[in-house]
């Protein structure tokens, strides 16, 4: 199987995911990858909305295998460390990655990452894996509520890179890290995990999707890819997901 074949390319759609999903339904075969220019409805992770604007952007989706419930977690924490890996040989850029699977430069956000995953009768088929990285766009062109939390490559280099060539590294590196994965032992992702962290070994907020928000310090990983928080007593909690903000 090689990921990102075969390409469907696209001027504007509601959002990648989107039509890789109905892709899928349509008979798609896992590594096909769905690429466009806009999207009127770019979705972000807890339901939120990811500012797709044209032909300055990389909005991607690709279809991959459901392969065991490790797997389905690790995925969108595999696909950022690909990202992370991708921006840098492509650019050199230093891209780290707050928990779970934000791709930051310098504290901001260049990239995100949406892992959908598609069930038939409870099992899981695929998984719809999202990526929108921000490579051209001019930061003063966002809304302002976002500008002081957002970057894109562009702001970093003072000039506009390849799209494609970026697409292609990262196609590449997503590969590498599918292989690593079914060929190595989970602590070794952990590992890897670990060195580009921006999160872990700092004092974070968590903003839980249910219950209030708990504060501790990022103390690891757990083998599923969950975090662990340690609280002010020294209790331990694990998180599963969550909206981090690093306090320091
Ligand atoms: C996040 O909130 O950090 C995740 C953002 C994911 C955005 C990408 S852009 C390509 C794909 N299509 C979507 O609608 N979302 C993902």
């Amino acid at each position: 199987m090689a990921l990102g074949q075969p390409i469907h390319r696209f001027e504007e759609v509601l959002s990648t995911n989107a039509v890789a999903l109905d892709l899928h339904h349509r008979g798609a075969s896992e590594g096909t990858l769905v690429v466009a220019d806009a999207q009127t409805r770019g979705r972000g992770r807890l339901g939120r909305e990811w500012i797709s604007p044209s032909g300055v952007n990389l909005y991607c989706s690709y279809i991959l295998r459901a392969g065991n419930p490790e797997w389905i977690s690790w995925v969108p924490l595999i696909a950022s460390m690909a990202v992370a890996s991708a921006i840098h040989a492509e650019t050199e850029l230093n891209a780290r990655i707050k928990w779970p699977n934000d791709v930051l430069i310098e504290g901001l956000k260049v990239a995100g990452v949406l892992a959908e995953t598609v069930s038939d009768g409870g099992e899981v088929q695929r998984v719809i894996l999202g990526i929108g990285v921000n490579v051209n766009m001019p930061i003063a062109s966002l809304p302002s509520s976002v500008q002081s939390t957002t970057t894109s490559l562009f702001e970093h280099l003072g000039e506009s890179i390849d799209r494609n060539q970026l697409l292609t590294r990262l196609t590449d590196a997503l590969d590498a890290q599918y292989q690593n994965f079914w060929n190595s032992d989970t602590s070794d992702i952990v590992r890897e995990y670990l060195s580009i962290s921006d999160t872990i070994g700092r004092r974070v907020i968590a903003h839980l999707p249910v219950g209030g928000p708990v504060e501790g310090l990022a103390d690891g990983i757990e083998s599923d890819g969950s975090l662990r928080l340690r609280r002010g007593q020294g209790d331990m909690e694990i998180i599963r997901s969550a909206d981090i903000v690093h306090l320091r």
